[in-house]
Formats: C-alpha cells, sequence, structure tokens
C-alpha cells in the first residue's frame, strides 16, 4: 500500500459526531413493477468493514448501483460523506473505488494498459500515473500478468484488476459486490487477506455476499437483506448472540434409524450418524441429556456454535 493512503479512526465516543461514509435512507429502488429494493436504511461509518448479506436477488446490486449512481434510485436519500449521490455526483463518486458484480473491461486490452487509461480518467499523469499503476499490480499480485490480455487472466486475476482499477484514486470508500463469486479458495482467500489490509489502513470496505463465511471472516457488521428489505442489521457478534446458539453434536458408530424427541427430551435432528441437538437459550440438562444416549453407540461429542448460514435460513424463511 502507497504512503498516500489516507488513514481515518473512529474514536467510540465521537463516532456520533461523524459523518457517516455512506448513508441511505428508505431507499427505493423500482423496475417497472417490480420493486428491487423497498426502502432500507442503514448507515456505514468510516473505517467500518461491513456486509449486506443475501441470495439470488435479494436487491444488493441495486442498492449498490443506487450508491454508485449506476441505477437511477425510485426514492430515498443516499450521501456518500455527506454529499448526496445525484446532486453531488462528482463529489460523491471521487470517494468511491467500486469493484462491480459482472466484468465490464476490454477483454482484449492488457493488463497494465487497462489500469494506466483509468488511471488518465482521475487526471493522474506522468510518473505519478506509471507508479501508482505498477505498485497497484504489484500489490495485487498482478505484475507478472502485466502485458497479459485481460481475457487470458484466471477469475481470480480478474477479480484483482477490478480492484486494481477500483483503488486508482486512492478512494476512502472500497464497494466490492460479489468479490469472490466463482473465485477459487487460494484467490478468495488473498482477496480477503488484501481488503482486510486495506480496512486496516482506515479505508471503509461496503461489499455484498452470499457466502456467509465471508461475511463472518471479513465484517465487523452485517446486514442481511432479502426481497429488497433488511432483515437484520447488527454487529456479526450481536447477530451470533441473538439469532445464534449452542448445538451439541453426537456422532454414533452407525446411523440412527428411528429417532423421537421425547426419546432425549429435546428436539433432536439426525443428519446421517450425527445426531444434532440445539441447546435452549437458558437452561439445559447435560447429566439428564448424557443419561438419555448413553446406550448409544457414541464416537464422538461436540459443541458447536450455531454457523451464521443456519441464522440466514432460520431469518429468511420467517420474515
Ligand atoms: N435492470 C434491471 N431490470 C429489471 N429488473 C432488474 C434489473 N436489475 C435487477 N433487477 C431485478 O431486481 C431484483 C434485485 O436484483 P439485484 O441484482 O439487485 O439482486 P442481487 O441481490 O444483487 O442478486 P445477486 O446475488 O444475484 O447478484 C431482482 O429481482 C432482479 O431480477
Ligand atoms: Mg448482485
Amino acid at each position: 500500500m502507497g504512503k498516500e493512503e489516507k488513514v481515518i479512526s473512529v474514536k467510540k465516543d465521537d463516532a456520533s459526531k461523524v459523518v457517516p461514509a455512506i448513508h441511505i435512507k428508505n431507499l427505493v429502488k423500482k423496475y417497472g413493477k417490480l420493486s428491487a429494493v423497498s426502502g432500507i436504511s442503514l448507515d456505514i461509518m468510516p473505517g467500518e468493514f461491513f456486509a449486506l448479506l443475501g441470495p439470488n436477488g435479494a436487491g444488493k446490486s441495486s442498492t449498490i448501483g443506487s450508491l454508485c449512481g449506476l441505477v437511477n434510485k425510485t426514492s430515498g436519500e443516499v450521501r456518500v460523506f455527506g454529499s448526496d449521490v445525484e446532486s453531488d455526483y462528482k463529489l460523491a463518486r471521487s470517494r468511491i473505488g467500486l469493484v462491480p458484480q459482472e466484468l465490464n473491461m476490454d477483454k482484449f486490452e492488457k493488463v497494465r494498459q487497462v489500469l494506466l487509461f483509468n488511471a488518465g480518467y482521475f487526471g493522474l499523469s506522468g510518473t505519478a500515473r506509471i507508479a501508482r499503476v505498477d505498485s497497484l499490480l504489484h500489490e495485487l499480485g498482478l505484475w507478472s500478468k502485466r502485458d497479459a490480455k485481460v481475457m487470458q487472466l484466471s477469475g481470480g486475476m480478474k477479480r484483482k484488476l477490478m480492484i486494481a482499477r477500483a483503488l486508482l484514486h486512492n478512494p476512502d470508500i472500497l464497494i466490492l459486490d460479489e468479490p469472490t463469486a466463482g473465485v477459487d479458495v487460494e484467490s478468495r482467500r488473498s482477496i480477503w487477506e488484501y481488503v482486510r489490509k486495506l480496512n486496516l489502513a482506515g479505508k471503509t470496505i461496503f461489499l455484498t455476499t452470499h457466502y456467509i463465511e465471508e461475511a463472518q471472516q471479513l465484517c465487523s457488521r452485517i446486514a442481511i437483506i432479502n426481497n429488497g428489505k433488511i432483515i437484520a442489521l447488527d454487529s456479526k457478534d450481536k447477530i451470533m448472540k441473538d439469532f445464534g446458539s449452542q448445538e451439541i453434536v453426537v456422532t454414533l458408530s452407525s446411523a440412527i434409524k428411528k429417532l423421537s424427541s421425547e426419546q432425549f427430551g429435546y428436539p433432536v435432528e439426525a443428519r446421517g450418524k450425527e445426531l444434532i441437538v440445539r441447546v435452549p437459550k437458558g437452561d439445559f440438562d447435560y447429566k439428564k441429556f448424557l443419561k438419555r444416549i448413553i446406550d448409544l453407540p457414541v464416537e464422538k461429542i461436540e459443541m458447536r456454535q450455531t454457523r451464521l448460514e443456519d441464522i440466514f435460513v432460520k431469518l429468511t424463511n420467517t420474515k
């Protein structure tokens, strides 16, 4: 990362005085009769790492499109560091680097050329332009591919090139729309690591994903979106605390054929050789439970935190 990176840090006590990096209020986006976004509100503070998590068609890209001026919102307020994204478009847009969901660059162009060309848009010229482009190529591990055509890059490399392009003007906010969709595990890890580093250096990160693991690994706050509505918005830990619970997983030496919850005293689910018992909030009589499984061919007993994925399924099914 270049020395010129700005570091924005927010002390908790000062948070109320700080202008949000992203302010969205009652955002509505309709495509004809279809409501893609139905009145969502959220504030993302400078330096935050925020995830908008939701299934296909939930309204994630439409939200991002409204934020970056790619789509015209139907109604609502969207501000970037206080600047309205419509009336103050240029200023708002200059603070954002966007990595779109779909590849939107000339496939026949060479990697370094793409960046040099785009750097020109941001007023970079001469040695400053070359220095910025080359340092991003190095940081994102694309230096050896600088003369390859975009079409010759792997999926992960294309993503990295889009990230480099989004960072050319050193924006305060990086928005990533499904940054690792269709990217192999190794590239995914290296993208995560890089974005984490950017966040540690002060950049506000706003990503959309439908990978629970991605939100869980990276973000401090998560909004869950479904059918254009936010159905949960909180710190990752709070979401886990409110909706998550412990489960006991009992692994047996053979699959259990007949199962009755009464037998165990608690609702039990069987998945092959695994017996899964959700530990209810409050009291759980471990002794009683152990007595009930004592005659089963138990190989292993584990405690597991409910995965965010399960929480997500639960939330989207009930709302
Ligand atoms: N240009 C468009 N014209 C008409 N309908 C659209 C357009 N773009 C999106 N939609 C619809 O709006 C809804 C929300 O789409 P959006 O792309 O915002 O979802 P998403 O959460 O980004 O999904 P994904 O995870 O598949 O990228 C969907 O029903 C989609 O079909
Ligand atoms: Mg999308």
